[in-house]
């Protein structure tokens, strides 16, 4: 079971640019995204959001 959110986004260099690159690769155990790439940039802009928190 993954950490939430709130916890993944304090872990050191989740910028951006992290993360538009994590959304763009697989992910152990979710093997495919099944999102479009504005659902993508809103979960990006989310995840930033905790990470200022
Ligand atoms: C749209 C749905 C999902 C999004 C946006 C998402 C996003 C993320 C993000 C941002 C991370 C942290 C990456 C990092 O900073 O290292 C992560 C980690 C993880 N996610 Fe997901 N995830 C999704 C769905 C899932 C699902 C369905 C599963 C399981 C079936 C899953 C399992 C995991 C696991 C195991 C980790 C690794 C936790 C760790 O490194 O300690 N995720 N996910």
């Amino acid at each position: 079971m993954a950490p939430p959110f709130e916890t993944l986004a304090q872990r050191p260099g989740r910028d951006r640019s992290f993360y538009i690159r994590f959304m763009s690769e697989d992910h152990f155990p979710m093997t495919t995204f099944r999102l479009f790439e504005n659902e993508k940039q809103d979960v990006v802009e989310y995840l930033l959001t905790l990470a200022r928190q």
